[in-house]
């Protein structure tokens, strides 16, 4: 569950912005979003979500699963408010959530993005090490997902 942290931002581009724990009334506008890029969180509970809001509309949200290994299971802003730095400040929100050095997973179609918020780049090969749904996938020598991971600061 993410606790009620808020970010503010105040540099250009994201000033007014704030980012929190999901409610359950952004529910609707958090599957609009990642529906947008057809990313699933049908069985993801609203509690493992945080939002950027811009006033009372929600620009981005992205989620966190704990199981194995803690991973960014989506992230997704608003099309016409990408590269303001949204991205970014959802993901600090999440790792304001976890303890120094853990490590964060996350695959992901958007590799460049991770690499410049800090992640590194892992060998596709770790998938199937890490996940069992990787590892019991018939389409995982297909799969064009990349591996990252990053050490909490
Ligand atoms: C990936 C996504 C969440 C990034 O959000 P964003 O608000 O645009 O990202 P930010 O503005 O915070 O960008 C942070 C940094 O990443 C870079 N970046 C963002 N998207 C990038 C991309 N597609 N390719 C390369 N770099 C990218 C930015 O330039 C910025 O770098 P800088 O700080 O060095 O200038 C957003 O583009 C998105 O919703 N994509 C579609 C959904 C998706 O692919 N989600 C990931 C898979 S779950």
């Amino acid at each position: 569950m993410i606790e009620n942290v808020v970010l503010q931002a105040v540099t250009d581009g994201t000033e007014g912005i704030i980012v929190r724990g999901a409610l359950s009334q952004d529910r609707s506008a958090i599957e609009v979003i990642m529906s947008t890029y057809f990313l699933d969180i049908e069985d993801i509970p609203i509690s493992d979500f945080v939002v950027a809001l811009l006033g009372q509309r929600v620009l981005g949200a992205a989620c966190m699963c704990k199981g194995k290994v803690i991973e960014v299971h989506s992230i997704a802003v608003h099309p016409n408010h990408r590269k303001k730095g949204i991205g970014r400040m959802l993901l600090e929100a999440l790792t304001s959530q976890l303890t120094h050095n853990t490590l964060l997973y996350t695959r992901t179609t958007a590799p460049m993005f991770f690499e410049r918020t800090g992640f590194q780049k892992l060998e596709a090969s770790v998938k199937s090490e890490i996940w069992d749904d990787c590892a019991s996938c018939d389409k995982l020598n297909a799969c064009t997902q990349s591996v990252l991971c990053l050490k909490v600061r």
